[in-house]
């Protein structure tokens, strides 16, 4: 079986990646998804020993999931996150009353819109993405490339659009590269909830990570996306090498992966 699947195309393998097509070349596609298919499969055979999936109500009280949340122009594109992603998130927001969000990866800013509605009125949401003119000795995946600089354009957004003039949020974008900001920007008070959604090869995911880990409040919430994701086999593979230190979980139905404080 494992044999007849080397033999089919990345596309024939994981038929929902034909969404991908003409927004990325099939040659890159394959080239970083299709070659680490076998890993990815390994990585997260061995991710689901040390995450275990479940329902919001698995980690949070079962109230949580009894709340409404509120989301405008959320239907979003390719490189957002899903509706039961968002719903979830929108959720946790809700249910942990944050006073500081940070989001890296803030793409159209679809999510920072949703976050920052189900905040608090005094939240501020930070949200983090890389400045019009990346910098040379950035090292992106070729499809990472590909999301930050061409996704946006092909479906008329751009970084930050679904929240521009929402002057009755309190978001505030910052543009640089997660792996060198500097978090004093935005101030020293630890943070509630940080959302990681960058960069998603190895190395980048750990830096956000660590960094995540040492700005996290006491009852704080961290959220990866793409776990379980054969698009980005890193993010996987890195929280399943974490997992034994860190109490992670996975939220059923989502490629989400959560660490609660709490
Ligand atoms: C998948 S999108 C984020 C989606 C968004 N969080 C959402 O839920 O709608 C990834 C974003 O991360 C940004 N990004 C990639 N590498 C980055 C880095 N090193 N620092 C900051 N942002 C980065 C990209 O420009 C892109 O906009």
């Amino acid at each position: 079986m494992a044999q007849l699947d080397k033999q089919k195309s990345i596309f024939e393998r994981y038929p929902h990646l034909v969404t991908l097509r003409g927004l990325a070349p099939d040659d890159i596609i394959e080239q970083e998804i299709g070659s680490r298919a076998d890993e990815f499969e390994k990585d997260i055979e061995r991710a689901r020993k040390t995450i275990p999936s479940g329902n919001l109500n698995k980690i949070f009280p079962p109230e949580l999931e009894l709340q409404s949340i509120k989301m405008e122009n959320f239907l979003g594109h390719w490189g957002n996150v899903s509706i039961e992603e968002l719903c979830k998130i929108c959720l946790i927001v809700k249910f942990i009353q944050p006073k500081k969000i940070l989001e890296i990866g803030t793409y159209n800013g679809m999510t920072t819109l949703q976050m920052a509605l189900n905040a608090p009125s005094d939240c501020i949401t930070y949200t983090l993405d890389l400045p019009e003119e990346i910098s040379a000795s950035l090292q992106l995946s070729q499809l990472d490339t590909y999301v930050s600089k061409h996704f946006k354009d092909k479906f008329g957004t751009s970084t930050g659009s679904y929240f521009k003039n929402r002057n009755d949020l309190k978001i505030i974008q910052k543009l640089g590269d997660s792996a060198t900001f500097d978090y004093s920007e935005i101030g020293n008070d630890l943070i509630d909830i940080i959302f990681i959604d960058a960069a998603h090869d190895y190395k980048n995911k750990e830096i956000d990570s660590e960094q995540a880990f040492k700005l996290l409040s006491k009852k704080g919430v961290i959220l990866w996306h793409n776990y379980n994701d054969v698009t980005c086999p890193d993010v996987t593979k890195y929280l399943a090498d974490i997992s034994e230190k860190r109490k992670l979980f996975h939220l059923r139905n989502t490629m989400l992966a959560i660490y609660y404080n709490g």
